[in-house]
């Protein structure tokens, strides 16, 4: 056992709910005190792995071992666990207090240990103003800060945090995202995140899990993550927009076998460059802008490039790819086709 508790490992977890398998073989390793984010479309299993570690739904096989102990006899309200739920799940006929006391009592936490860190937690959210408030008289981003302060007064050694931040206004989300790294920070606490959100999954954590269809596809630092998919899954799931992928490798250039992906930010506005390209749409983003082309074979590729252009929707241009980002991918079974194999270069 580390300094810190907290330490989880998932083992061969699989969950079926009737004929839909929500996890296959999850192996999964998070460090005492590492947050971890989870990524995945929608349905891949994000929450299912949430609510196994939290204990309130049982896998069909696999272990899930907290400090290294097989928690499997050990009930929801005895793990030193919180949870935060995707829809909240506040106590409606609560005001925030009692919201936020609530799990507190059941514990038995004394009174005025339990109002401390009542106050502590509401302060440290910004909902100190709401704590004589019932659910349903505070907007859907209140909320959200109360199932956060919830989770928060139970000091447990892990928090599951299931999008905690997805309705929050964009300005809201900025400012409790920092909050959230802050508290991880000062508590030093085991934290799985999970999220939508592309800039949430690459600056919420020290790690970063892809889930796809159940599986865990990629886990890793968010950064190499993004700069070296290990499949065509993850390549195409991280990054807005995402990769451009081309099977055949096409006008990235012929790669019988392969697929051929460049990031939008890797191609160049080049008069030179060996890409002939349409314009077909602009989005304008402010701080920059992305190209939505299409090339004379029929293949789409997206730029990203700076808000001053100057081209229209019809325009043609020229592209170059950095020969440095290329990114190989076996079509086939998808996999990432490393320089050692002598295929990169
Ligand atoms: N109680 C349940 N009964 C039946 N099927 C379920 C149940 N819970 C989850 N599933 C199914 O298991 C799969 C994984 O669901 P899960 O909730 O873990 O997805 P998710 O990654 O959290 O998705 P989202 O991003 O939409 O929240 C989905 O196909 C879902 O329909
Ligand atoms: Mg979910």
């Amino acid at each position: 056992m580390s300094a810190h508790p907290g330490a989880i490992r998932l083992e061969t977890l699989t969950k079926a709910y009737g004929s839909v398998t929500a996890l296959h073989d999850v192996d999964l390793e998070v460090r005492a005190g590492e947050l971890l984010t989870l990524v995945g479309p929608s349905g891949s299993g994000k929450s299912t792995i949430l609510r196994l570690v939290a204990g309130l739904d049982r896998p069909d096989s696999g272990r899930i071992l907290v400090d290294g102990t097989d928690v499997a006899q050990v009930p929801p309200h005895r793990r030193a666990v919180a949870m935060v739920f995707q829809d909240y799940a506040l106590y409606p006929h609560l005001t925030v207090r009692g919201n936020l006391l609530f799990g507190l009592r059941v514990r038995r936490v004394p009174r005025a240990e339990a109002d401390r860190r009542a106050r502590a937690a509401a302060e440290r959210l910004g909902i100190a103003d709401l704590l004589d408030r019932y659910p349903d008289q505070m907007s859907g981003g209140q909320r959200q800060r109360v199932a956060l302060a919830r989770a928060l007064v139970r000091e447990p050694t892990v928090y599951l945090l299931d999008e905690p931040l997805a309705s929050l206004d964009a300005q809201l989300r900025f400012a409790t995202r920092a909050d959230l790294l802050a508290v991880h920070r000062d508590l030093g606490t085991t934290m799985v995140h999970v999220t939508h959100d592309q800039a949430e999954a690459m600056t919420l954590g020290d790690r970063l899990a892809v889930l796809d269809a159940g599986r865990v596809r990629q886990v890793g630092p968010p950064q190499q993550v993004y700069d070296e998919p290990a499949d065509l899954v993850v390549a195409g799931f991280l990054g807005s927009p995402p990769m451009n992928l081309v099977p055949g490798g096409g006008v990235l250039g012929e790669a019988p076998g392969l697929t051929l992906g460049v990031r939008p930010e890797d191609l160049a506005l080049d008069p030179d460059g060996p890409i002939e390209a349409t314009v077909e749409a602009v989005e304008a983003l402010g701080s920059e802008a992305i190209l939505l082309t299409r090339c004379p074979d029929g293949t789409r590729l997206a730029v990203r490039t700076g808000p001053r252009h100057g081209l229209r929707a019809g325009a043609g241009l020229r592209l170059r790819p950095d020969p440095h980002r290329l990114h190989r991918f076996d079509t086939e079974t998808g996999q990432r086709r490393r320089r050692a194999e002598g295929v990169d270069e």
